[in-house]
């Protein structure tokens, strides 16, 4: 059988699936959105997900989706149906089908609603050991990156600007602060003390950022959610990346120089295996 997808009420395939020229989510990029591992066929941290996903929605004034949907049997029933054991589930939801191209918007009209898989191989601690390389730019995107909108081109672009240099990431600043990762957040780590910048509207609310607060926390670390600067990033002894595709992703050298002398560092190396032990617990 062929791949389901669910689309506005019917599960099809990718390729029966079709949205509307006038949807808003493809005019305006007027939509929010989720990506959900599941790991051996349990969605991980599911209710955390869909917590976000829900101040997303209020955040951009759509207010009939909430409560009226039973997202949480859509998601089982795509797993069942597909026999996913590793995936990343998306949830995608736009404002709906307007007949014209207007920016207002009307509370009238129905949010239009994906949810579907995408394969993906946890990464093993083989591919993390030897580290990423990353590099800094200005955080030129829209100044409301807690909203998980699905208005990426700054993301996108910025993400872009890393990998056709072969990095892996590109570490943004606002301000002189350092705000999070083009798709992930920033940890560093400075007298085995951990960072990572407070939350507020220039940062998305990382589920596995949130996840590593809590097991460092829990396990004594001195971590410290603060105003992070360029100057910190760059004499940082240890730093990574954390998102739900790559938990911990490791970064050994920033703006061609490197962190620790190219070594993954012992705090980076105790946090993957926390995170790693909590995963496969889970
Ligand atoms: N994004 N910040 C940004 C801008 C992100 O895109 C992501 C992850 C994160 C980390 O969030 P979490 O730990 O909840 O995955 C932070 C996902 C992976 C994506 O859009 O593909």
């Amino acid at each position: 059988m062929q791949e389901q997808i669910y689309l506005n009420g019917s599960f099809v395939t990718k390729e029966e699936a079709k949205i509307s020229v006038m949807d808003r989510g493809f005019l305006f990029g007027d939509g929010v959105y989720e990506l959900i591992p599941v790991y051996n066929g349990k969605p991980f941290l599911l209710d955390k997900h869909l917590s976000r996903l829900d101040n997303s929605l209020a955040m951009i004034e759509i207010k009939k989706f909430s409560n009226e949907f039973r997202i949480k049997e859509i998601i089982a029933e795509i797993i069942s149906k597909n026999k996913y054991r590793n995936h990343f589930i998306y949830i995608q939801i736009t404002r709906g089908i307007h007949a014209d191209r207007q920016h207002i918007y009307q509370s009238k009209i129905d949010p239009s609603v994906l949810v579907m898989g995408q394969f993906s191989k946890p990464y093993t601690f083989e591919e993390i050991k030897n580290g990423f390389k990353a590099i800094i730019h200005e955080d030129y995107r829209w100044r409301r990156a807690n909203i998980k909108s699905t208005s990426l081109l700054g993301n996108v672009l910025l993400k872009n600007h890393a990998a056709k240099q072969g990095m892996y990431e590109t570490i943004l600043i606002h301000n002189d602060k350092v705000t999070e990762g083009s798709a992930s957040n920033i940890f560093f780590v400075k007298d085995n003390k951990v960072y990572t910048p407070r939350l507020g509207n220039e940062l998305l609310s990382g589920v596995t950022r949130n996840l590593i607060l809590e097991l460092l926390q829990s396990n004594k670390y001195h971590v410290e959610e603060s105003e992070v600067t360029k100057g910190e990033i760059k004499s940082a002894d240890e730093i990574w990346c954390s998102s739900s595709t790559n938990p911990i992703a490791p970064i050994i050298e920033v703006d061609g120089v490197s962190v620790n002398n190219g070594i993954i560092g012992n705090v980076t190396l105790a946090t993957h295996k926390l995170v790693s032990d909590f995963i496969s617990k889970y």
